[in-house]
């Protein structure tokens, strides 16, 4: 396995409470946050204090321990507090609709609170310790993508990224960037392109602040600009992380992903998502089902506080995008690299790991 440099751990169980990055206020202030209550979990995620699939299904996992702790304290007895903590845990996953591991996390604690057959002060406990559990399991997993990842990587690569699939998109290491985390320890001659990632800039914010902390070499550009470099040949490769997969591999990813794989179609550049397996939904048969998330109007007609448009402008402001399963060389993955036929790969890869199969709603 690799190691990394920068050993951040994006959100953390710890004794009582959850502590994570302020997102926020990154790059100017890297500050942690504690998350106390199960209501303040849900506004974390909402106003993306936490962000990034991986990371808001352990916030998701999180924030049930955290109502269950409420809960625990009012007097109801087993059956109601039961009914009352599922009720809070589809609240908690209701928070962003789009990144599938939100409600994947959730729902692997709605199986420990239902299948359980502790008292209250034992299900509180055993959803803890599944909270943990799934905490380190997640960096596991992504240094397992990091690996496969590395494998396709190109000897002195320029790989482009969109967004940020980074350590703090996830618990720690990250996907797409576990992918270049990998490559860089064979290979320190790689090197990566970041785009901005407009509205809410995570690739200028955030990529670039990871990668140049672990001493990667990074270039900022800006979303309209990857045609441009891969007309020039300048990019080998592209990788990006994933919101949600459908069964046939088409894969919601930020706004503006979309873009980069038809520019890396046209121009005969790889084009590869990295994804942990919670984050291939195959209860949807297509990207077509995909509920995409809206956000503020501000995040596009404001920067910094500032207008930066006709203030009668109209907006729109869809989070995300689905690139269709056709533009995708390969889906990297802690069991490996998914290829087309996505359909079979994709079921194939389920089949063989069936704790994965979890209903969500
Ligand atoms: O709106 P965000 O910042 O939560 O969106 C993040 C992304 O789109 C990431 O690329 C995706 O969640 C994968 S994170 C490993």
């Amino acid at each position: 396995m690799t190691e990394f440099k920068s050993k951040i751990k994006t959100i953390e169980w710890v004794d009582t409470y959850s502590r994570m990055v302020d997102q926020t206020l990154l790059p100017e202030e890297f500050k942690y946050v504690n998350i106390t209550g199960g209501k303040q979990m849900y506004d974390a995620i909402k106003t993306m204090i936490v962000r990034g699939a991986p990371a808001i299904g352990v916030a998701g996992a999180h924030g049930v321990v955290l109502y269950a702790q409420e809960l625990a304290k009012e007097n109801l007895s087993r059956d109601e507090f039961i009914k009352q903590l599922n009720e809070k845990a589809d609240f908690i996953a209701s928070s962003r609709p789009t990144a599938v591991n939100l409600m994947w996390a959730v729902a692997k604690q709605k199986e420990v609170i239902n299948n359980s057959s502790s008292g209250i002060a034992g299900i509180v406990e055993e959803l803890k310790q599944k909270a943990i559990q799934l905490e380190n399991e997640d960096i596991e997993i992504n240094k397992k993508i990091g690996d496969y990842g590395a494998e396709v990587v190109p000897e002195g690569a320029t790989i482009l990224t969109h967004c940020n699939a980074g350590a703090l998109a996830t618990v720690g290491y990250g996907t797409a960037l576990g992918v270049v985390r990998s490559a860089f320890a064979k290979d320190p001659t790689i090197q990566v392109f970041a785009d901005e990632t407009r509205p809410r800039q995570q690739g200028a914010r955030i990529t670039t602040l990871e990668l140049t902390m672990d001493g990667i070499p990074t270039t900022l550009i800006t979303d309209g600009m990857c045609s441009y470099f891969m007309k020039k040949g300048m990019i080998d490769m592209v990788v990006v992380g994933a919101d949600r997969i459908a069964a046939n591999g088409d894969t919601a990813n930020k706004i503006g992903t979309y873009t980069v794989a038809i520019a890396a179609k046209y121009h005969n550049v790889p084009f590869y998502v990295a994804a942990p397996l919670s984050t291939i939904d195959t209860s949807i048969k297509t990207g077509d089902e995909i509920v995409i998330e809206e956000r503020s109007h501000e995040e596009v007609t404001h920067i910094n506080g500032k207008i930066i448009c006709a203030p009668q402008v109209n907006v729109i402001n869809p989070g995300f995008d689905v690139t269709p399963h056709e533009l995708i060389t390969g889906i990297i993955t802690e069991k490996g690299i998914l290829r087309p036929d996505y359909k079979k790969s994709i079921a194939e890869v389920f089949n063989q790991d069936l704790s994965y199969r979890c209903k969500h709603y």
